[in-house]
């Protein structure tokens, strides 16, 4: 049987803006300052935030808003790079994901609409595990070695 390369290239739908009438960019700044605020609370997540942010953090919160506009209003506002940002950060475990995730699922469902809230959480979760398989993932050796 052959192949054929339209059906080797398929790729998920692509994701669509969520065209709501509360989310604007206000909307997110909000929801940015509530999961922050959450983390910088945190007793393992806050340390590690405060020894990288140190005393930035209205441009982090500004970058935040404009990678979580980017991400669901497409509005194309965040130009970083996620990944290499995360690589250097040592002292981050896989677990502290978790973490990561209950405060911004809380976040969510305190400040959006139920359907609105799943849609950042669905879009959290996939980014994180991406970053998560980006810092964390290595096929094991057989015998261990280097
Ligand atoms: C345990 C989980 C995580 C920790 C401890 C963490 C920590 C951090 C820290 C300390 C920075 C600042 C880096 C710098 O300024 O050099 C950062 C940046 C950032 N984080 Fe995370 N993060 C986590 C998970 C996530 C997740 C799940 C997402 C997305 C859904 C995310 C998105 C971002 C973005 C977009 C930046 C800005 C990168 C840039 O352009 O400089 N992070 N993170």
């Amino acid at each position: 049987m052959t192949i054929q390369p339209t059906a080797r290239l398929q790729r998920p739908p692509e994701e669509r803006p969520l065209v709501h009438p509360d989310v604007d960019r206000d909307f997110i700044g909000r929801l940015v300052r509530e999961f922050y605020g959450r983390v910088r609370r945190d007793e393992r997540l806050g340390p590690i935030f405060a020894g990288v942010v140190q005393d930035n953090w209205e441009p982090h919160l500004e970058k935040m808003t404009d990678f979580w506009c980017s991400v669901i209003l497409k509005d194309g506002s965040y130009s970083g790079r996620p990944v290499p940002a995360h690589l250097k950060l040592k002292q981050v475990r896989e677990e502290d994901f978790d973490i990561w995730l209950d405060h911004f699922r809380s976040a969510a469902d305190e400040r959006c609409p139920p359907e609105v809230a799943k849609t950042f959480v669905d879009r959290a979760e996939r980014i994180a595990n991406s970053l998560r398989l980006a810092m964390f993932f290595r096929l094991e050796r057989p015998g261990g070695g280097a």
